[in-house]
């Protein structure tokens, strides 16, 4: 979802800073980004804290006029919550505080030139309803608390024109399920979580892209604060 709104964001003129964890898939992005804008990598594990400081530094030092932030990093692995271990919970946890002290470090960018500038956070359908098949305790947890720093942040950072909304995908297919599946039950898994969603079918990231880039976009210029349900229609009702 990242990526994908970010080939958005580079295709529409802007350019991107792609933070990810050091390897391969960080160098392909930033290399096919490159091809059609101007991108750069900045490698960071977002749960090692020293990392995240070192990722904070560079953002400061080299982006401080970023005017877009997207905070996509995440996962999730469905997982009962008796048979939830500490660093099952970490693992979301840590996440959620890095988006929390990067994001302070882009605002106060924003802040500084005074441009103002527009947020999106990307939490989850899991933070508003829970599904019986795919037990998610820790990361429902933690993605309501990023629905909630929402929140709080368009109050706090509207008077600097910085607009902060969060979109709330339902089973969306990414790179994510390619870990949550083996090769050859991936298709039928999430064919078979198709049904749950009224309009039938699973998202794509192209789905999240869009409504994350309309949120990025003046198009929005008057919303903030919102949690967007981007979910084939699971916050209305289940099939
Ligand atoms: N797909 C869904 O059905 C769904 C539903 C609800 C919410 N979401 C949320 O949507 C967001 C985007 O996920 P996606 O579905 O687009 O999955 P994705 O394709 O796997 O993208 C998530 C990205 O986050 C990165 N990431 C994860 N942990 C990280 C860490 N510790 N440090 C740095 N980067 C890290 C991953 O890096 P690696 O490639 O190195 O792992 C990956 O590039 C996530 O916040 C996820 O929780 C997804």
């Amino acid at each position: 979802m990242g990526l994908t709104t970010a080939e958005n964001v580079v295709e529409k003129g802007g350019s991107a800073v792609i933070i990810g964890r050091p390897g391969r898939r960080l160098d392909d992005a930033v290399a096919s980004l490159s091809r059609s804008g101007s991108a750069w990598p900045i490698a960071a594990d977002l749960t090692n804290w020293e990392q995240v400081v070192e990722a904070r530094k560079q953002l400061t030092q080299n982006h401080s006029d970023a005017t877009l932030l997207v905070n996509a990093a995440g996962f999730v692995l469905p997982k009962p919550f008796l048979d939830h271990e500490v660093a099952d919970y970490d693992a979301y946890h840590d996440l959620n505080r890095a988006t929390f002290f990067l994001t302070q470090t882009v605002v106060r960018g924003m802040v500084a030139t005074g441009q103002g500038g527009a947020i999106v956070n990307i939490g989850a359908m899991w933070a508003h309803q829970a599904i019986a098949a795919t037990p998610s305790s820790a990361f429902s947890m933690a993605k309501a608390g990023l629905h909630a720093l929402t929140h709080n942040l368009a109050m706090e950072l509207a008077g600097e024109n910085i607009r902060v909304n969060a979109v709330a995908p339902a089973i969306t297919r990414t790179h994510h399920f390619d870990k949550v599946f083996a090769p050859d039950q991936l298709d039928a898994a999430l064919e078979g979580l198709s049904g749950l969603h009224p309009l039938g079918r699973i998202g794509t990231s192209q789905d999240l892209a869009s409504a994350i880039t309309f949120l990025l976009s003046t198009e929005s210029s008057w919303t903030t604060g919102a949690i967007l349900n981007v979910d084939g229609g699971v916050m209305a009702g289940r099939n």
